[in-house]
């Protein structure tokens, strides 16, 4: 991919923080769910976003979709900010940005068919006639492997595999240029898994889409990503070429996270790092590195100040002990 590629969309500084109520007379809390993210994401590319379970993706998920207002930072959708804009920019960028859930059993209308479930954005936001909307259903139904007789039934017919495919479709109806992708294959079997990351790879190649593709889990992204993000309570500790990264990962947290995933370590036999306890809580976060807790090469430095990103060998990295 030429890396003169447009730019879709741009984050900077993203940030998201919620009120948590600590019990009827204490003060609320602030939860610094995403804590200033930067990143940029072109046409027919992949960042991959990785980390923990609760170090802020689905945050980031909801912020990049128009689900939620950043509480801080910027956010720019096809040279559009998104703070600035007006509705009816707004209702444009909408449709620009598609999501895929982990659970495509609770994503999918119950009581609608296939046919239907994949209707509606094409009702609501274009002005096609019945047969045109058809034919359209029809064309990416075949794309992503579902059958014409398959747009009949309802999604209770079909097995985990099938339904992401379904949801994917529904992602994809609008020709959306951004698709922001939450744990898509977390859910399915292994066998499964393989065979989705595929299709998202074969719509990517077809119809040039950008896609957010968050995952807890380095394996999954290894062949998807073109740049990768990792994340840790709320921050981002390293980004860049996937390439670069995977290849040597310079934060002592991806080398934690790639060392904790077999299908990676037993590739070029990494030595096993094991990260002692557990993700901090936001509500209360380490002073300095919020890694330095856990991380096996913390200095004295690192629990005072908090390391910001710099670019360290092509990348961006947040840690004191590198370079
Ligand atoms: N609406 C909310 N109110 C309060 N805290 C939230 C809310 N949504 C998420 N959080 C907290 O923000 C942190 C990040 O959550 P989340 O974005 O779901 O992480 P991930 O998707 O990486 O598992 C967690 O500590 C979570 O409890
Ligand atoms: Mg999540």
């Amino acid at each position: 991919m030429a890396d003169d590629a447009p730019i879709l969309l741009q984050a900077q500084d993203l940030a998201r923080h919620y009120a948590v109520s600590q019990g009827l007379f204490k003060p609320k809390a602030v939860v610094k769910a995403l804590d200033g993210v930067s990143f940029t994401l072109k046409r027919g590319r992949t960042l991959a976003v990785v980390g923990e379970s609760g170090c802020g993706k689905s945050t980031l998920a909801r912020q990049l979709t128009l689900i939620e207002a950043p509480s801080a930072g910027s956010l720019q959708i096809a040279g559009l900010d998104v703070a600035t804009a007006a509705k009816s920019e707004l209702k444009g960028l909408r449709r620009q940005v598609q999501m895929v859930f982990q659970n495509p059993f609770a994503s999918l209308n119950p009581r609608r068919t296939i046919a239907a479930t994949l209707d509606e954005p094409l009702l609501l936001n274009t002005s096609l006639g019945k047969a045109e909307r058809l034919e359209r259903i029809e064309a990416l139904a075949a794309k992503v492997g579902l059958r014409s007789e398959h747009l009949r039934r309802y999604p209770h017919m079909f097995s985990g595999g099938q339904r992401q495919r379904i949801a994917i479709a529904r992602a994809m109806i609008l020709n959306p240029g951004i698709v922001v992708a939450d744990e898509p294959v977390s859910a399915l079997d292994l066998s499964i898994q393989a065979q989705i990351l595929n299709l998202f790879m074969d719509l990517q190649a077809e119809f040039q889409t950008g896609y957010v593709f968050i995952s807890h889990n380095l394996s999954v992204v290894e062949h998807v990503a073109d740049e990768l993000m990792v994340m840790y309570l709320g921050r981002a500790v390293e980004i860049g070429d996937k390439k670069a990264i995977y290849a040597r990962p310079l934060h002592p947290y991806t080398q934690a996270l790639m060392s904790a995933t077999p299908a990676l370590r037993a590739a070029d036999r990494r030595q096993r790092i094991v990260i002692r306890g557990e993700l901090p809580s936001p509500l209360n976060p380490p002073s300095g590195c919020a890694f330095h807790k856990r991380c096996p090469q913390a200095e004295a430095r690192c629990a005072m100040e908090q390391p910001l990103l710099r670019a360290v060998e092509g990348r961006q990295l947040a840690c004191y002990l590198v370079g």
